[in-house]
This record gives C-alpha cells, structure tokens and sequence, in this order.
C-alpha cells in the first residue's frame, strides 16, 4: 500500500479543512494511506506524524482553522533541515507529500522535490488570492464574505453618523480582498496597491461628493497601500477634520477564521480529489491550480517571482458606482 502525508503551511485560511478531508478520503479510496505531519514544515523537520483514518476527517468540513495545526518555520529555508524533513519521510515510508500554502510554503515544497527528488504536490490557499499561476486560492470567498459582512455594519455607523469612514482589510500586498470586498459592499472609494490614486485625487473625489450633498463616505483600503490609521490621519489633516469626522477601523484576522462558506468547501474538496488523482498519475512537483473554471496541474517554479494581478476592470465599475 502506498502512503501519502499531507500538511498544512503558512497562515491559516478558511477551507483547510475540507481539503484536508478530501485528501484523506480521497486517498483511502484509492487504495493510499494516509498520515498527517502536525504543525505544517515545523513537523515535518521535528516528525511530528499521525496516521490518519476516512473516520479521522469526520465532521471538520465546516470547520475553521485547520486540524494539522499550521506554522511559518524559517529553518525550512535551510538545506540542512530540508535534509531532515526528506529523512522523515522516508523512515516513515512517505510516497508523496500534499502541501496545502502559499506562496512562501510553495519555496519550501519546490525545494524539496528538487533537492531530494521527492513527490511533492501543493494546492493554493491564502485569502489573499494572490497565488500566479491560479484564478483561485482556498479561503478567499470566505474572506470577502466576512469582509462584507464587517463592513456593512459599519455602514450603519457610517451613515447614522455621517461620517468618513476608512476600513482596512488585509491582503498583504495584494489587493484581492479589498477590490472584491470594495465592489460587494458598494464602498465609495475602494484603494489597492495595483491601482495606485494620488492622495490629491482622494481629496478631490471626497470633496466634490461633501460639495453635491453626500454626508458619508465609505473607504475600503488593501493594507498593502496603507495603513487605515494613518490614512485618517492624513485625510483629517488635509481635508480639515476633526476625529469625530473621520474614523477608521482594522479588519485584521476576523478575515482569516470563521466556516468556509459553501464556495471554499467545493473548491477545496475538489482541490483535494483531483490533488490525489493527478499523484496517482505520477505528477510530481506541481501545484493544482484552478483556470477559466478547470482544474489542472502547473509546473510548481511558475509561481514563483510573478505577481498576479486581479482584475482592474473591478475598478471602473466600482468608480461608475460609488460616491453618489
Ligand atoms: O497571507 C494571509 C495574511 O492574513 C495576510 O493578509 C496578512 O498580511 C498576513 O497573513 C498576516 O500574517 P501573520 O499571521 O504573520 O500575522
């Protein structure tokens, strides 16, 4: 019987678990076994090994989180800890190894393929989407979804007091979240590191929309293009404010927890079948990725140094929308 291991890598996002879970029972469908390394890259340097049964993934399709636990383990970037990992994997007779992360764990998983010859195939999460060579990344929908649900709350606030309000959401440097979030919750002025507005164009369009009568201002920014705090205290600054005038807010990790939404579910179940089957037919070193609505492999190194960029025409229609 052949066995597999699967892992969990980098920050935590909402799905992980289901993937996890179609791995496993995936896995013991066709014949594999399956264990699960603790603690992402940390355990697999420190063997921390759990054989896994169909049984074991019962009832975690909803869950948050991901029940391997996760870490981000810097010793990975070195070749002599690579080396143990390898080790590991071997005296626990390990066939292939399923890394579900990002774009830094990817690094991790193509190193190791290389460096050992090892069967290594990863599958793309981060909320912030921002994986090349993918339209899609495991936990984004839920994230945009709890973003949404966020900030329409503050609408309430933004509106009864009418006020500027600047609410910043996470992404790192990428703006997905905060251009799809922005678009949902009819934000007025939606800032992203990819489209970058010159402050003196934020002062204008809050100005002239202050001039024709709007009383409040919904600001979505990417917490890649600035902090919410300090672009508040720029904007009270420049435009004459007061604190009470224009107040902000951080979204900050409520993004990354929570119930996959039933999108992130299908999404990592099939991520994690079709992960399994392609493994079946000897695709090493690749990562599964989701384009133009099909499931497929890539080489895993073209994700690497590229950045993907989401979808500028989000822009136009939020701009043909907003601050009326
Ligand atoms: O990559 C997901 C993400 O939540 C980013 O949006 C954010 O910048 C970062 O992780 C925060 O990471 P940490 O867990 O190290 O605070």
């Amino acid at each position: 019987m052949k066995r597999i291991a699967v892992l969990t890598s980098g920050g935590d996002a909402p799905g992980l678990n289901a993937c996890i879970r179609a791995i496993v029972r995936a896995g013991y469908n066709f014949g594999l076994e399956v264990w699960g390394i603790k603690r992402g890259y940390k355990g697999l340097i420190e063997e921390e090994f759990t054989l896994m049964s169909p049984r074991d993934v019962s009832g975690i399709l909803d869950k948050g989180g991901t029940i391997l636990l996760t870490s981000r383990e810097p010793r990975f970037e070195k070749y002599s800890f690579r080396k143990r990992a390898y080790q590991n994997l071997k005296k626990y007779d390990i066939d292939g190894l399923f890394i579900i992360g990002g774009n830094g764990s990817f690094q991790g998983a193509y190193l190791l393929a290389k460096e050992f010859n090892f069967p290594v195939i990863a599958i793309p999460k981060t909320i912030d989407n921002d994986t090349y060579g993918t339209d899609y990344t495991i936990g984004f929908d839920t994230a945009i979804n709890t973003a949404v649900w966020a900030i329409s709350k503050i609408r309430d606030t933004t509106y009864s007091h009418e006020r500027i309000f600047i609410v910043e959401v996470m992404g790192r440097k990428s703006g997905f979240i905060a251009l799809h979030a922005g678009l949902a919750s009819g934000a007025d002025i939606t800032l992203i590191p990819e489209y970058p507005y010159p402050l003196y164009i934020i002062k204008e369009s809050i100005k002239k929309a202050l001039d024709r009568g709007k009383k409040s201002i919904l600001i979505v920014v990417a917490e890649g293009v600035i902090h919410a705090r300090e672009l508040a205290l720029i904007l009270r600054e420049e435009l004459g404010f007061n604190e009470d005038d224009i107040r902000y807010s951080v979204l900050g990790y409520i993004q990354r927890g929570g119930s996959p939404t039933a999108f992130d579910r299908i999404m990592a179940s099939r991520f994690g079948v079709f992960a399994v089957e392609e493994f079946l037919k000897r695709k090493y070193k690749v990562m599964i990725s989701y384009e133009k609505g099909e499931l497929k492999t890539k080489p895993l190194e073209i994700t690497f140094g590229k950045i993907k960029k989401p979808n500028l025409r989000d822009i136009d229609f939020n701009n043909l929308l907003s601050l009326w």
